[in-house]
């Protein structure tokens, strides 16, 4: 694997991103992370990140004794060049002003560089350059503002680069990358079948030859292919539960069951609308709402599994960036325990069996396909735990659940079928609770008006608001105005968020 440590840099992950999608295993570890913990990873080449401090700051992050040492290629990025010029007894300082942005390289060359022809973009953001070069190290790359923007050391397997190579602005940054992959020999294996090969000898190893697991199904693209795994891995020890809370959208849990149950999937499917319902009478407030369904969640869940007997194992569908150990929070302290479905109580008393804690989401996505989970789910928009009753607004009720479904399928049915599904990150309907007065074939109506949102993020931390062709939401309009009778108005929502988030509770 290539071993990634991290200083800080809001990149890093991009480079392990990279190095996968070039077929080589990669994983970040915190920049001062030990050298046991860096050999455990079995490293067959390390990057230095780059990162905020400067190599003469009082307190700068440093790789831990011995990692310099390692008889492996290493190649630092931006601060991680810095660090290397800078411990070989290279001088680095503070440059006249900040280089940030595209900058041209004005000679290339060097085993970095090879077979990379023509102009070679680079993304620049530092304030510090090496200005000295140590021993051993020659210049390979210069911009016009920076003498020593690449440097390389055959010898010792020491490269420098002082761009970003792992971001889009680098066009070819990702030739580089695989250039440093042959240099340290890394086995360029790491795809689709080899994942789910690696994962399912994994759950083996863990859950043994007895052990059943039990896995929380959600709809979502991650339960659903941790399922499609589990039962690769271990049959029918493995008991899926979907707990229908009568918040889903329109055939969502026939949808589901279809999916599943043919490819293997032992699925119980829990029909638990009434207690939901019930729970969510005369209720308005929204964290309210989310704190019932939460509760009303581990209770049905906790009931149903009572009745399927001992399970020993208990499986989540925990991502990568759920867990990865950087520098950009306090280390292992910064690790959250991500719950895939409405959150289990912390107390649980199963052992966990997490496979997919190292990976990404698209990588999910590739093992998705190749296990057969049908593309409207695999590729589907995330879907909140607490689903519709956090789109209508107030008081859930069985009336206007109804209404919302057939909103929301025509809105999502049409995004799909005019092509432009996939390029929303998020579509939505809400029902909001304000009545108005329309006409309709000379009747005055006094009916509900329907809200639809789209969005594209790619963290969904923050958003934009989709810019969807007129013509389609005219369409969408009409359409819904048209089939659903207790809707009379349509807007969209062109609030970015923030200031608004996502979902409207
Ligand atoms: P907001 O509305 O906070 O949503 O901008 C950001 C993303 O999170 C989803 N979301 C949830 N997902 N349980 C979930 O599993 C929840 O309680 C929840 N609330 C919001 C939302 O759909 C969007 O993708």
């Amino acid at each position: 694997s290539i071993v990634i440590l991290d200083f800080g840099s809001q990149f890093t992950r991009l480079i392990t991103r990279r190095f996968r999608e070039l077929g080589a295993y990669s994983v970040i570890l915190p920049g001062t992370a030990s050298l046991e913990r860096i050999r455990q990873e079995n490293p067959q080449g390390i990057v230095l990140s780059g990162g905020p401090s400067s190599v003469y700051d009082e307190g700068a992050p440093r790789p831990a004794p011995g990692v310099l040492d390692l008889n492996v290629p290493i190649l630092g990025v931006c601060y991680g060049m810095q660090y290397l010029a800078h411990e070989a007894g290279g001088d680095v300082k503070r440059a006249g002003k900040r280089e940030y942005g595209k900058a041209d390289l004005t000679e290339y060359g060097g085993r970095l560089f090879e077979g990379i022809q023509g102009e070679f973009v680079a993304w620049m953001s530092h304030s510090d350059s090496v200005t000295q070069l140590p021993q051993g190290y020659q210049v390979v790359a210069r911009t016009e503002d920076t003498p020593v923007t690449a440097i390389e050391n055959n010898e010792t397997r020491r490269y420098g680069v002082q761009f970003h190579p792992e971001v889009v602005h680098t066009p070819k940054g990702g030739q580089l990358l695989a250039n440093f992959l042959d240099i340290c020999g890394v086995n360029r294996d790491w795809n689709a079948e080899h994942i789910v090969d690696e994962l399912i000898g994994g759950v083996r190893a863990q859950v043994g030859d007895s052990g059943r697991v039990l896995l929380g199904i959600s709809g979502g693209v991650d339960s659903s292919t941790l399922a499609l795994l589990l039962a690769r891995a271990v049959g029918d020890r493995l008991t899926a539960v979907f707990i229908d809370h009568g918040l889903l959208r329109l055939g969502e849990r026939e949808q589901v069951e279809a999916a599943l149950r043919p490819l293997g999937v032992n699925l119980v499917t829990v029909d638990a609308r009434d207690e939901f319902l019930g729970q969510l009478a005369g209720v308005s407030d929204p964290e309210q709402k989310r704190k019932i369904i939460g509760r009303e969640f581990i209770r049905a869940f906790e009931r149903e599994t009572a009745k399927l007997g001992e399970f020993e194992f208990l499986a989540q569908g925990t991502l990568y960036p759920d867990v990865i150990e950087s520098a950009g929070g306090e280390g292992a302290a910064n690790i959250k325990s991500h719950h895939n479905v409405g959150g289990l109580p912390d107390d649980v008393k199963f052992k966990l069996v997490e496979p997919f804690r190292t990976l990404f989401k698209d990588e999910v996505r590739e093992i998705a396909r190749l296990l057969g989970l049908p593309d409207h789910i695999r590729m589907r928009h995330p879907f909140p735990g607490p689903g519709l009753a956090i789109r209508v607004l107030g008081e859930v009720t069985e009336e206007k659940l109804d209404i919302l479904k057939r909103v929301d399928d025509i809105f999502i049915s049409g995004l799909r079928e005019f092509g432009l599904y996939d390029g929303c990150s998020q579509a939505l309907a809400v029902l909001t609770p304000i009545q108005s007065v329309g006409v309709m074939g000379d009747e005055r109506t006094y009916s509900y008006t329907a809200a639809l949102r789209a969005v594209t993020t790619d963290d969904f931390m923050t958003a934009e608001w989709a810019r969807l062709p007129y013509e389609f939401l005219a369409t969408m309009s009409n359409r819904i105005v048209n089939q659903v009778h207790e809707i009379n108005r349509v807007v969209y929502d062109i609030t970015g968020k923030p200031p608004a988030t996502i979902e409207w509770e």
